[in-house]
Parts: structure tokens; C-alpha cells; sequence
């Protein structure tokens, strides 16, 4: 299989083809979800949620994204992997912004990195000129989440899905290869899809999107967060873990295990 690269995302677009993409953040996992030939590995800083047990993503550090982004990396052989800026990595200064966001290419050996917001249309065009590919996120943007007063649908009266499509069609032509559109209701989903050359990548923003991403956690079952109801849950690992850390517990107090056969001579 070929190495998924950003113009092979784009083409994906064009060929209406949709694009799948996962979050990970360590080796065994990222290496399942390549071997299932998922397009797009993305290392959220939704991290410090799922992994971290945080309330929210805003303490996430570059250092602990890199540390993720270098074990993602070490296990993708075919997916495209981007790194999520952290919170104030790329707020701060322009100097900073292509600091932090080299460092995901060099140190992380990511191929992109991602960053939430409109107003961050400059720095785009900025990291563009620089071959920095950049995804764009706008909607629920998580790093916001004092600006909503919670993890809130986005876009759903007149005015703010205006600003939301303005805000898309900004970021298209400030070069972002890619948005993500989070939390936004599906009809918008859609218009913004339609308006766009680049592909849109949804996280409950409904069908109408060129791809879809959601947490590793979430689809697997692992996360104990709140479940939106666009999370479809593929596997349920929490319950096989629990029960197999239960056996393991009775197995040991009974004398069961080890056996002498798992012992060495
Ligand atoms: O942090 C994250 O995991 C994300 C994706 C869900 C898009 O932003």
C-alpha cells in the first residue's frame, strides 16, 4: 500500500472518495490502525482527556505531544500522520507558531499538524509558504471551551453558521489542506463540504462530510467521558479489560495462576 500523502487526501476529495481517519496516540494502536489501512492518524491533544483523565485538552504541553507523535510515528507505515498543535503552541507569536509546528515535522515525524480556529488564517498562509501543511478545525473547538461555556453545538442559529462558512472559506484559501468540522449541525456540515475544494473531516457534523474522524477511546470503548450521540461504539475493550483484569485477580488469590506448566523447569 502507498503512503497516504496530503495531495492523496486532496485527490481523495476529488475522486469522491471518503477519507477515514482515526486519533491514536501510542505504538500498539497506531500500528492496528494503519494495518487497517485508515487514511489519516491523528494525534489530538484530545489526549489529555482520553489518556490523561483531564477535564479538558488546555494543559496538554508541546513536550507531551511530540513524546505521543514520536510513538505514533514509529508504528504508521501508510496512514498520514498529523500532530494537534496544543493549546497557546501557536497563539503566542508567529516565531512560536513555526517553531512548534516544525518540531511535529522534525522531532515528531509527522507530515501535518493541525490547529483550531479561523482566527489563525495568518499563520496558516505563513506555515504554507514553509511546507507545513496545515488541517484547519473549526466548530466545537475544544481548545474554546470557556469561549462556549462547554463542549456545545456550534453554527446552529443564522449568524453563526455564516461566520462558520466565511470562516471555512477563509481557511481554504490560507492554505489549509484540510478542515475539521466539529460539532456543527449537518446541513452546515454540508453547504461548507459543497463550498470547499479541500476535504471536510467530521466529527459529529453528520454524513455529509468528506471523511470522518472520532476518538480512539470512544470507539473502542474505553473512554469513561461522556458519550455524545454521534459516537457509534465499534468495541466494547473497557468490559473485556475489566473482566480480564477480574480473572486475573480471582485466578491469582485462588492459586490457579500460574500453573506449573507456565513456570520454568
Ligand atoms: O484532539 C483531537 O483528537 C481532535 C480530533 C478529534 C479532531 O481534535
Amino acid at each position: 500500500m502507498a503512503r497516504i500523502t496530503v495531495p492523496l487526501i486532496q485527490q481523495k476529495k476529488a475522486e469522491g472518495k471518503k477519507i477515514t481517519a482515526l486519533t491514536a496516540y501510542d505504538f500498539p494502536y497506531a500500528k492496528l490502525i494503519d494495518e487497517a489501512e485508515i487514511d489519516i492518524v491523528m494525534v489530538g491533544d484530545s489526549v489529555g482527556i482520553v489518556v490523561q483523565g483531564k477535564s479538558s485538552t488546555l494543559s496538554v504541553t508541546m513536550d507531551e505531544m511530540l513524546y505521543h507523535t514520536r510513538m505514533v510515528s514509529q508504528a504508521v507505515q501508510h496512514a498520514l500522520v498529523i500532530g494537534d498543535m496544543p493549546f497557546m503552541s501557536y497563539q503566542i507569536s508567529l516565531e512560536e507558531t513555526i517553531r512548534n509546528a516544525g518540531r511535529f515535522l522534525k522531532e515528531g515525524g509527522a507530515a501535518a499538524v493541525k490547529m483550531e480556529g479561523v482566527e489563525v488564517a495568518d499563520r496558516i498562509e505563513k506555515l504554507a509558504l514553509y511546507d507545513i501543511p496545515v488541517m484547519g478545525h473549526i466548530g466545537l473547538t475544544p481548545q474554546s471551551v470557556h469561549r462556549m461555556g462547554g463542549y456545545k453545538v456550534q453554527g446552529r442559529e443564522d449568524q453563526g453558521a455564516a461566520r462558520l462558512l466565511a470562516g471555512a472559506k477563509r481557511l481554504e484559501s490560507a492554505g489549509a489542506f484540510g478542515l475539521v468540522l466539529e460539532g456543527i449541525p449537518m446541513t452546515l456540515a454540508r453547504q461548507i463540504t459543497e463550498a470547499l475544494k479541500i476535504p471536510t473531516i467530521g466529527i459529529g457534523a453528520g454524513p455529509y462530510c468528506d471523511g470522518q474522524i472520532l476518538v480512539l477511546h470512544d470507539l473502542l470503548g474505553l473512554s469513561s467521558r461522556f458519550r455524545p450521540k454521534f459516537v457509534r461504539r465499534y468495541a466494547d475493550l473497557g468490559s473485556m479489560a475489566s473482566d480480564a483484569f477480574r480473572r486475573f485477580k480471582s485466578d491469582v488469590e485462588s492459586a490457579k495462576y500460574p500453573t506449573e506448566e507456565e513456570g520454568y523447569g
